[in-house]
């Protein structure tokens, strides 16, 4: 494929997408969805914003250190300390780019940064430079492009390519645009800037008018060979572009679009399960390629279209994006090594032969209640497990009973910072008698904000995945349980919610803190 044949997926659901209120995530979480990004073959991946904070920091280093195959990128402000600091967490990559951005719309410039347009130029190529000490591959983003004057885009694209800059993103921060319009600004974009074919140009858009996709794509037809995106859309607000759509667009309509990706698209159902697992953010039945009715036809006439050739009605195949009746991957029976060969496989790691111990035995149990265990029971099992270690709130024993003629109570074991206590509680419903009882212990002053459960797979013994979304003094966090018992999984989604709260550090935020 030539350059101008080949469109680059930049995956940024680790940084734009973690930034989804609620759907933060953990060290280990990151580097599980790092791995199934490069087994999907994404170009670049975006891993986060290592200034936010020493946690942030590490996570970006642990995905540069661990994947060999895709560019991992870090994200910083126009400012020495962040560009520095995203050049030491990248330093180990095999591959890195610094994305360094400043907002260059008026509305910005003035209230926000407080700056004049000639500061804001200076102060980009002055990041572009310095990030070139770090690497050769800078991508430089003009913030809420989409709203900003023309000529001036023109004239600080133009001098940060001078700059070294290697990728030119174009953000619809807000998500203002309209396809037309914004297909034609990127175009007009690389007709006018004088130096525009020693870069290539990007698009990142945010579907506040659910037109991320169709902005996108408007933008790939006017010369884009960048799309920036997320899996399942995840992103801030109403979220980013959704990388199945954007992928399956230009790969099903070759004939409008002239240009592919690189990827293997049979990776993006389980992708998409994963950050779906991984951030208790359902996804909805009819999302286009990885919701759960995408390929079901349920009238019959389709039905009947389907059976005598597919194509009447189907234009993809449900195989070619990765879905595959669920396949059976393991027992009662199965060994250590088969377990440890699967979850290596699935892109889990094991740190120790105690971490590996621990899960097994986890499985076992799992194995007693359930007789097929299915990939997604793996990776539930894994996440549920992270961290147990050093969690403030484990729970020890939970006894709920419901009964219809009786108010429900729970009698609930729980240890605190490795001391148990117990308590009981009654509830309007078996779940809420056992969040009354984890209550009565923690007191945690949080506000319950959102209870959601589904099942992980099919059928009567399937676990349950129950998220729970807690706030606190504005802070959002989201907490996951599984079990094939669903008040036992959300005791586990509550607890969960409990010490992610109790960890949350004061994180920046990459645009609403000051420049
Ligand atoms: O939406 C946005 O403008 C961003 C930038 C940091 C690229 O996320
Ligand atoms: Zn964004």
């Amino acid at each position: 494929m030539s350059t101008n044949d080949r469109l680059i997926i930049f995956d940024t659901t680790l940084r734009d997408g973690e930034q989804s209120p609620g759907a933060s995530m953990t060290k280990d979480e990151k580097l599980h969805i790092a791995k199934s990004l490069e087994r999907m073959r994404v170009d670049v991946i975006e891993a986060g914003f290592p200034i936010a904070s020493p946690g942030d920091f590490e996570s970006v280093r642990a995905v540069a250190a661990a994947i060999k195959d895709s560019i991992v990128c870090g994200l910083a402000r126009a400012l020495d300390r962040d560009i520095d600091r995203a050049g030491e967490a990248l330093k180990v990559a095999n591959s890195s780019r610094i994305h360094t951005f400043i907002a260059t719309s008026p509305i910005h410039m003035e209230r926000k940064l407080r700056l004049q347009p000639d500061q804001v130029v200076e102060q980009a190529i002055a990041a572009v430079q310095r990030a070139r000490n770090y690497t050769d591959n800078v991508e430089f983003s003009p913030e809420d492009a989409g709203r900003s004057e023309f000529e001036f885009l023109c004239r600080i694209i133009e001098k940060v390519i001078d700059a070294g800059a290697t990728t030119i993103n174009i953000p619809d921060t807000v998500g203002y645009n309209i396809p037309q319009q914004f297909g034609q600004l990127v175009g007009n974009l690389i007709e006018n800037v004088p130096n525009a074919d020693k870069a290539v140009f990007s698009v990142h858009c945010h579907n506040d008018l659910g037109l991320a996709v169709a902005n996108s794509l408007a933008a790939v037809m006017q010369g884009a060979r960048q799309v920036e995106c997320t899996i399942n859309g995840l992103g801030e607000r109403a979220g980013n572009a959704s990388l199945e759509e954007v992928v399956m667009t230009v790969r099903t309509r070759q004939d409008v679009f002239g240009c592919d990706t690189g990827l293997d698209t049979t990776q993006i159902v389980p992708a998409s399960r994963l950050v779906s697992t991984v951030t208790g953010f359902p996804v909805q039945p009819n999302k286009a390629i990885v919701g759960a009715n995408a390929f079901a036809h349920e009238s019959g006439i389709h039905q009947d279209g389907v059976l005598k050739a597919r194509e009447t009605y189907e234009i993809m195949r449900a195989e070619d994006v990765g879905w595959t009746a669920n396949r059976i991957v393991l027992g009662k029976h199965s060994g250590r090594n088969a377990f440890r060969t699967r979850l290596e496989e699935l892109g889990v790691e094991f740190k120790s032969d105690e971490e590996l111990n621990r899960t097994f035995s986890l499985f076992k149990d799992l194995a007693d209640k359930k007789h097929e265990i299915f990939d997604e029971d793996l990776f539930a099992l894994v996440a549920g497990d992270e961290n147990r270690l050093d969690e403030k709130y484990k729970l020890v024993s939970l006894r709920v009973c419901s009964d219809s003629s009786k108010v429900p109570d729970a009698d609930l074991v729980l240890s605190i910072n490795g001391a148990e206590q117990q308590a009981n509680a009654g509830g309007g419903g078996p779940v809420d008698a056992a969040f009354q009882a984890i209550e009565e212990i923690a007191h945690s002053g949080t506000k319950l904000q959102l209870y959601s459960v589904s099942s992980i797979t099919s059928g009567t013994d399937a676990q349950g995945e129950v998220t729970v979304r807690l706030e606190k003094d504005g802070r959002i966090v989201n907490g996951h349980g599984a079990d094939t018992d669903i008040v036992i999984a959300s005791a586990k989604a509550y607890l969960n919610a409990l010490n992610k709260m109790d960890q949350s550090m004061n994180r920046q935020h990459p645009q609403y803190s000051q420049v």
